[in-house]
């Protein structure tokens, strides 16, 4: 039978059963749900998570290579794509832009050869507020870009003006009306920068512009983290020139024009180190590969002072939980090499059971403690002044419904759940689904009683 309208050849919704409060953007009592009740992870807390696991190509390195291949003259071939929402979001970008674009498994081929957009879709950028990391090379590529910034985030403020600083040095002209961006050019050139600081976003985006400008670019103050060494491999396979990765100075001759090329996505340190803070303080025995060390050393440091033993190999790392964890004492967040602001919530979860108190200190964001008030729901003894938080340990969590608010907050909520006395329901997992790929699947292959109801 031929389908009439969303509702059939009726006309009219079927009758449901009341939305029990559960449907999305519901507020009357007794409803009639409009749209299915949310999902949500329920986890049955108390089993130690154990075994095996190759972590997935990383979200913060991926977003910005699917925004730079734009600067490409050829096809890219990209493996170990992570199944992202956020990566969803990227694809969809490209294919606004006039790239085609094609998904399979844990490969993306983007091809930017037919792209003649230059407007970022306001839609696609309030689903993920970096987007921001298109406006450099879309405005290299075709000489112009429009993007509307939503503005703050779950995170706090997230200004742009380094983005712009760098951008307007290599000779972009940007307007700025409200929210609305602007940015233009009639031939780029090589400047002499220096960020005060060491903003990731920003460096991606003079790196993206500065790789097509004519003559040199140094950039001083330049984000260290991996995700930027990979950006750079990336660019340089594609016939990009720059030195200086890894350290506080980037050096870009630019060059007339990029090639297509294939490409590997780097592991995902930031998913490892929540599975690490996940089994430690479950008192699991856990094996992650699939990513270099040396880029969590921080996380690491902070793991072994809190009691876990660690063998530490070339891409991989073994990790064995003492009976009960210890306070690693203060920990601040910092820019790479200094402990990851995205490793603070899932720590802090760990935290709240570890003996003894911990200071951490949030130096990055002014407001990414959301997920203290629900720890304590569960139990925890948390106190915050402003990006302070004080967390005396306790012996037990317990399970209760929970929204994740944002993504690693969403992290910390099923790190807590997986380690609490009881049932928990995690709601919000939106969320979580743009920075971990079926995180479900892979706690419950490691031994966790979780899953999506
Ligand atoms: C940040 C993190 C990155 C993490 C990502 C997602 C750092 C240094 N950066 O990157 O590791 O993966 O979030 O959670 O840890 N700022 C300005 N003006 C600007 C740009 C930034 O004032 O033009 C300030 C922000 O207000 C904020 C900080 O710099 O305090 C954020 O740094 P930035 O590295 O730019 O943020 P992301 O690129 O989002």
């Amino acid at each position: 039978m031929q389908k009439k309208g969303v509702y059939g050849s009726q006309g009219r919704a079927p009758s449901r059963p009341p939305c029990e409060g559960l449907c999305r953007g519901c507020r009357a009592e007794g409803c009639v749900r409009r749209e299915p009740a949310e999902r949500c992870f329920r986890i049955r807390g108390g089993r130690p998570l154990s075994g095996k696991v190759k972590v997935h190509g990383a979200k913060n390195s991926v977003l910005p290579v699917l925004a730079a291949s734009v600067l490409c003259g050829g096809p890219v071939h990209l493996a170990r794509v992570p199944r992202l929402s956020d990566t969803g979001v990227s694809l969809r970008i490209l294919e606004s832009l006039g790239c085609v674009t094609a998904l399979s498994e844990d490969e993306a081929v983007v091809d930017p050869s037919s792209l003649t957009g230059s407007r970022i879709p306001d839609r696609l950028v309030r689903e993920m507020r970096s987007s921001s990391v298109f406006l450099g090379s879309v405005a290299a590529r075709t000489g112009e870009a429009y993007l509307c910034l939503p503005g703050g985030c779950e995170l706090g403020a997230r200004p742009i003006d380094l983005h712009l600083m760098g951008l307007r040095a290599l000779g972009m002209t940007v307007e700025e009306k409200g929210e609305k961006l602007h940015a233009f050019h009639h031939g780029l050139h090589g400047a002499d920068i220096t960020l005060p600081f060491p903003s990731v976003g920003a460096t991606e985006n003079i790196l993206m512009a500065a790789v097509l400008a004519k003559g040199r670019t140094v950039l001083r103050g330049a984000a260290r983290e991996p995700e930027i060494a990979d950006l750079c491999r990336f660019l340089r396979r594609c016939g990009a020139e720059i030195v200086g990765e890894g350290g506080p100075v980037l050096y870009i001759d630019g060059v007339k024009a990029l090639s297509g090329c294939s490409f590997a996505v780097m592991g995902d340190r930031i998913e490892a180190a929540t599975l690490f803070c996940a089994a430690a303080v479950t008192g699991g025995e856990l094996e992650a590969e699939g990513f270099s060390p040396s880029d969590l050393a921080a996380v690491l440091g902070v793991l072994k002072k809190m009691g876990a033993e660690l063998k530490i190999y070339r891409d991989r790392v073994r990790l064995k939980a003492p009976p009960r964890l210890c306070s690693p004492g203060r920990v601040d967040t910092a820019p790479f090499p200094g402990f990851p602001t995205d490793v603070q919530p899932v720590l802090s979860a760990a935290a709240a059971l570890a003996e003894g108190r911990t200071v951490i200190t949030e130096n990055i964001f002014d407001s990414r403690f959301k997920h203290l008030s629900q720890l304590r729901e569960m139990g925890a003894d948390v106190r915050c002044t402003g990006r302070t938080a004080t967390i005396d340990g306790v012996e037990r969590l317990y399970g209760r419904t929970l929204r994740a608010l944002d993504l690693r907050g969403g992290a910390a909520l099923v790190t807590a759940a997986l380690a609490a006395e009881g049932e928990s329901h995690i709601y919000g997992l939106a969320h979580i689904e743009r920075g971990y790929e079926r995180l479900e699947e892979t706690l419950s292959q490691l031994g966790a009683e979780i899953g999506r109801v």
